[in-house]
């Protein structure tokens, strides 16, 4: 299990913050100390550029970034010559749609869901339009949860790419992704998996799940900001093309303006990749094994449970996810604006998101597009739940009034 007040010892952000409540790791994680020395012995003690250098630093640094790659790779279950480092999820997801563009023609489907997140709806959005491509959506419970049934009900032979999150950010549903893809393989139809809100919480194997494309976020991991992940069945790798031309990724060019690509997954990481950040990211996978993704993931659990009891014994707040078990807690205070009652929590030194989480169509489901989430992570505490539940009580219209004049 979890040693949570050791575990706070590792993150500078909560010993230089003690009163403050961060509820809003959905949207980035703290980084512990480990991270943050990799990233900053890169600046003080062995900068240099990777693959170019032939002197003892730029080896380092080549070793280090490589076995970044390997961390990666294990974190999730994969081989190292199937993690592509990206800027973040959403490059992962834009790298994946012009990789797949090839693989499609017009009159086929994109089968996506409601829930998702913009990075993971508007490239295929674009795609779409450009290849004249169908988007069809695959249906969801009041919150939005797939099931198997719903989705084999929207597969049909033409759906060529299935996209969708393992969980989603806003109301924290966990998809039934083994089941899908299993589903979606079965017409020949490609699957792209939103890792964000998963990779971070819960031990995550992608050859388990099956999918074809699998992408997260280092910054939400513990990790740097500016490194994203994206997991690809090496076949698929190899057919598909990078987003990006330029230095490392080439083998070799001519005048006649011929080039030769190398494997995957160096192919995608043309030009100076963020190799602090990559290293960072590395450091950070191999801390979440450390502390053990299942204990993590149990842990997370066990507090969510206990929060949305607390939560949910208030009649001034109504709740959207009360039945998931899951990932954040997405709520309102009973006739207040999402940002009014956010303010009030922020005057009270507690951190959330409000607004539409990036999931603006979403609100077809759930019947609002303005929430508050709360989301936790592993360096959260019952007491912070106490006291979050504490200033829940005092969102009135007149308090959050009050907090602005
Ligand atoms: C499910 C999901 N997908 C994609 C993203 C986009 O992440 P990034 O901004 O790191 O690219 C997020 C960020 O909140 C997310 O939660």
């Amino acid at each position: 299990m979890i040693d949570v007040s050791r575990i706070r010892n590792d993150f500078p952000m909560i010993r230089n913050n003690p009163d403050l409540i961060y509820f809003d790791n959905g949207a980035t994680s703290f980084k512990p100390q480990c991270v943050i020395d990799a990233v900053m012995d890169f600046y003080t003690v062995h900068t240099s550029n990777v693959h170019r250098g032939d002197y003892a630093i730029a080896a380092q640094n080549d070793r280090l970034y490589d076995e970044a790659r390997k961390s990666v790779a294990k974190l999730i279950g994969a081989e190292a010559k199937e993690i592509v480092f990206t800027h973040n999820i959403t490059a992962s997801i834009n790298q994946a749609v012009y990789g797949l563009r090839n693989l499609v023609k017009a009159g086929d489907t994109i089968l996506v869901s409601e829930a998702e997140h913009a990075s993971n709806l508007l490239p295929w959005f674009r795609l779409a339009k450009e290849k004249d491509l169908k988007i069809e959506y695959i249906p969801l419970d009041a919150e939005a949860n797939m099931t198997v049934e719903g989705f084999r009900s929207a597969m049909h032979e033409g759906v060529k790419i299935v996209a969708a999150a393992q969980v989603t950010n806003v109301l924290g549903s966990v998809q039934p992704v083994r089941e899908i893809t299993e589903i979606a393989h079965s017409y020949g139809a490609v699957v792209f998996c939103d890792g964000a809100q998963a990779v971070p919480h819960m031990k995550v194997d992608v050859k388990e799940l099956g999918v074809d494309l699998y992408g997260f976020s280092a910054h939400k991991m513990c990790g740097p900001s500016g490194v994203g992940v994206l997991y690809g069945r090496y076949d698929l790798l190899q057919q598909m093309d990078p987003v990006f031309m330029g230095g490392d990724m080439n083998a070799r060019f001519h005048k006649d303006t011929t080039v030769l690509l190398k494997e995957a997954p160096v192919k995608f990481e043309a030009g100076t990749p963020n190799i602090e950040g990559i290293i960072g990211t590395g450091r950070a996978a191999e801390y979440l094994m450390e502390i053990g993704l299942d204990n993590i993931h149990a842990y997370e659990k066990e507090l969510r449970a206990y929060f949305m009891e607390k939560l949910s014994q208030l009649d001034n707040i109504e709740i959207y996810n009360p039945d998931n078990v899951y990932g954040p807690i997405d709520f309102n205070a009973k006739g207040l604006f999402a940002q009014d009652a956010a303010g009030y929590l922020a005057s009270r030194n507690i951190a959330v998101r409000s607004g539409n989480h990036c999931a603006k169509i979403l609100h077809n489901v759930i019947g609002t597009d303005q929430t508050i989430r709360a989301s936790l992570y592993f360096y959260n505490t019952k007491e912070e739940c106490d006291r979050f539940v504490e200033a829940a009580k005092d969102i009135t219209l007149e308090n959050a009034v009050g907090i602005f004049f």
